[in-house]
C-alpha cells in the first residue's frame, strides 16, 4: 500500500507507484532527483537514502520545507484543521473562500493544505497572476474528524520519511535541476503532459520536452519519464521522436470521467529510460509494432473486464505467449 503525501494534485502518480517502484527495483544510484515533484508521492515511496526533489511551484516546495525544519508538524496541522474546519462548517462552506484570499496574499503553507484538502477534486489549479483559483467541493463539513485524523497521520508518515533520509526541496525550474545532476543519480521525471492544460506553474511545451530530453542525455544519470504512450483516440508521437532510442515499459490506467462507470477510459501509460526496465522494450521496436498494425496498445477501444487496473503484458511477452501455445 502507497504512503500518501498530505497535499494533492490532479496528475498524482498513486496508482503508479508500485509500477514505478518495480521497473527499477535493481538499478544501484546514489540520490533521487525529481525535476518535477508535485505531490513526492514516488520519492516518499522509494524513500531513497538522499534525495533532491524540486518544482517550479513555490507552495509545494515551502509546505515541504516547512516539515522538514519542523515548523509544520503532524500536531499542528491536526489543531490548525480542527479549527478552521470548525469554522468552515459554521460558515456553511464560505469560509473557504476567506482561506483563498488569505492564501492568496501571504501564502501560508497550512492554508495550503487547508485548500488541497478542501477544494473540487483535490486539484491544483492557479490563475494567470499565480492565484490559487480552485473551488471548494461544497462540504461544509469536509474537516470532520476522521479526515484530519487522516491527513495528520499523512504529515507524520511522510516527516518520517524526510526525517530519515537526506531530503532536500528546492523550488526551481526544471533547467536549474538539470544543470545539478550526476552520473551516479537516478532522476525520476513527470513533467505535465503537453498542451494538456495550462497553468501558471505548470505549462509544457515541445521546447521544454526536448531542453529536457538533452538534459538527461548529457547528464549520463540513469533517468525515468512518466508521459503517456496512447489513449483510444492517439498515439503520443513525442515518444519515438524526442524519445528514441530509449526503453519502453507500458501499463493500461483507467480512470473515469465525471465518475460515471459508462464513461470509463484507459490510457497507457508510459516509463521511458536510458535503462533497460524490468519488462520494457526498445522505443524504436515498439515504433515499427505500431507502423506494421501489431501493436497492442494503439487500437481502437476494447472492453475490459475486472480487475480496474490491468497490467498491460509488453507485446512482445503476450506474442512470445501465443506463438507457444499455438506451436
Ligand atoms: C505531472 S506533475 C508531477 C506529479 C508528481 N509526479 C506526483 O505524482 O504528484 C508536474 C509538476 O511539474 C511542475 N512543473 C511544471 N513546469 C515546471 C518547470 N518548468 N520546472 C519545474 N517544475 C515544473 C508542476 O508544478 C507540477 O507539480
Amino acid at each position: 500500500m502507497a504512503i500518501v503525501p498530505p497535499i494533492k494534485s490532479q496528475g498524482i502518480k498513486t496508482k503508479l507507484v508500485d509500477w514505478i517502484q518495480s521497473s527499477i527495483e535493481n538499478e544501484a544510484y546514489e540520490r533521487w532527483v525529481e525535476p518535477f515533484m508535485g505531490t513526492g508521492v514516488v520519492g516518499f515511496n522509494v524513500r531513497p537514502k538522499q534525495a533532491l526533489m524540486c518544482d517550479s511551484n513555490p507552495h509545494i516546495i515551502n509546505f515541504y520545507n516547512g516539515i522538514k525544519e519542523g515548523e509544520i508538524t503532524s500536531a499542528k496541522v491536526n489543531n490548525f484543521l480542527t479549527e478552521e474546519g470548525q469554522k468552515l462548517l459554521n460558515s456553511n462552506g464560505e469560509y473557504y473562500y476567506e482561506v483563498r484570499q488569505r492564501f492568496n496574499e501571504k501564502g501560508n503553507s497550512l492554508d495550503f493544505l487547508f485548500l488541497s484538502r478542501s477544494c473540487f477534486n483535490g486539484m491544483m489549479r492557479f490563475n494567470r497572476k499565480g492565484g490559487f483559483n480552485v473551488p471548494f467541493c461544497k462540504k461544509p463539513n469536509r474537516f470532520a474528524q476522521a479526515l484530519v485524523t487522516k491527513i495528520t497521520n499523512q504529515v507524520k508518515n511522510v516527516s518520517k520519511i524526510i526525517e530519515l533520509g537526506d531530503f532536500i526541496f528546492k523550488h526551481q525550474d526544471f533547467q536549474e535541476t538539470l544543470k545539478e545532476l550526476k552520473a551516479s543519480d537516478l532522476v525520476y521525471s513527470d513533467p505535465p503532459y503537453i498542451g494538456r492544460h495550462v497553468d501558471y506553474f505548470d505549462s509544457w511545451s515541445e521546447e521544454e520536452e526536448v531542453l529536457l530530453n538533452t538534459g538527461l542525455v548529457h547528464s549520463k544519470a540513469k533517468y525515468l519519464l512518466s508521459t503517456w504512450l496512447s489513449n483510444k483516440y492517439r498515439t503520443n508521437e513525442y515518444v519515438f521522436s524526442i524519445w528514441e532510442d530509449s526503453f519502453i515499459s507500458t501499463k493500461e490506467h483507467f480512470y473515469h470521467v465525471g465518475g460515471k462507470e459508462k464513461n470509463r477510459n484507459s490510457v497507457n501509460e508510459a516509463l521511458i529510460s536510458n535503462i533497460e526496465l524490468t519488462n520494457s522494450i526498445p522505443t524504436n521496436t515498439m515504433k515499427s509494432k505500431i507502423e506494421n498494425g501489431e501493436s497492442q496498445l494503439t487500437t481502437t477501444e476494447r472492453k475490459y473486464q475486472f480487475p480496474l487496473q490491468l497490467t498491460m503484458k509488453l507485446e512482445e511477452e503476450s506474442q512470445h505467449k501465443n506463438h507457444t501455445k499455438n506451436d
